[in-house]
């Protein structure tokens, strides 16, 4: 499953979808009873996994699964696609996280239960795309005429690949791009998804330059895991520094998104600002994999 799977329109009706479960949870507390959500992760995490695992509970169903590849029969030289047609005989549905590019969509060929993408590799990061649209949504009221500001890791950053991906499919989207020069946007992006789209978009390496020019502010960890050497990642890892007085150029209703987690990139003291909205996020998220799950396995609550 990608971002793209879903056309703009299916995606309004899972934000809808969504946005009924926040306003009346209890109308769907039974929806997946008897239902079985797989996770499925080869890579750490901690809110992506335990965000399907709530948002299954949430809706009466079970979970089962496994968190890291040690853990599973990964070790044992077990490949992916073996691994899922064992699964789809236990599970209805899974959710998984791996450190190969496409290693889900390999699994899904293969399954007979649909696979959710929750990571793959430096690739993409559909979930975590459908958190970043509902609450943009939910907190702007629109994904059209907005100005997003990308800062951080853009070459290894998945959720900013996917999140690329899904924007430039609204109307009037314009794109800034701030990173040092080694973590510039992969030319997959930039020339096949932006430049082909005849999308508006600028790269700078200065956050106080552009803040104010922006709606929404994605700020993003340098990916630590995904660097050759350990020099280049101490030497970057705090280029950005998101504090109080980077905030004070913002416009008053600029958002900061972050996927999370955090490390350095955003300082504690910018939390309280309301402007802040990376926690509410998170609560976004599990509802909208609430609305994916039952998307999936073709659950209507009436
Ligand atoms: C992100 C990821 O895994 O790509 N985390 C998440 O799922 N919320 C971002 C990151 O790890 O930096």
């Amino acid at each position: 499953m990608s971002p793209l799977d879903y056309t703009a329109k299916e995606l309004d009706a899972l934000m809808d979808t969504a946005a009924d479960i926040m306003a009346d949870p209890a109308k769907y507390s039974h929806a997946c009873n008897g239902k079985i959500l797989a996770t499925l992760f080869y890579e750490p995490s901690t809110r992506t996994r335990l965000s399907f695992e709530t948002a299954m509970i949430r809706l009466g169903g079970e979970v089962i699964g496994f968190h890291s590849a040690d853990s599973s029969s990964a070790t044992k030289g077990e490949t992916v696609a073996d691994t899922i047609r064992v699964i789809s005989n236990f599970a209805d549905i899974a959710a998984m996280r791996h450190p190969k590019e496409g290693a889900p969509m390999v699994a899904a060929e293969k399954s007979a239960i649909p696979i959710i993408n929750a990571g793959d590799g430096g690739h993409q990061h559909p979930t975590q795309t459908f958190t970043d649209l509902m609450t943009i949504r939910s907190l702007k009221g629109h994904l059209d005429n907005l100005t997003f500001g990308m800062c951080g890791d853009l070459k290894f950053g998945r959720t900013v690949h996917s999140l690329i991906n899904a924007l430039v499919r609204y109307e009037n989207v314009k794109f800034v791009f701030i990173s040092p020069k080694e973590l510039t946007l992969p030319s997959y992006i930039r020339d096949d998804v932006l430049k082909s789209k005849n999308i508006e978009f600028r790269e700078v390496t200065r956050l106080e330059d552009v803040i104010g020019d922006l709606d929404i502010l994605y700020m993003t960890r340098v990916q630590r895991e995904r660097f050759f050497n350990e020099e280049d990642y101490v030497r970057l890892k705090d280029f950005y520094i998101l504090d109080k007085k980077k905030m004070a150029l913002a416009g008053k209703d600029m958002l900061v998104l972050h996927p999370l987690p955090r490390v350095n990139e955003i300082s504690t003291e910018v939390d309280d600002d309301p402007r802040a909205v990376y926690f509410k996020q998170v609560k976004y998220g599990m509802y909208i994999r609430m609305a994916l799950i039952l998307d999936m396995l073709g659950i209507r609550v009436a």
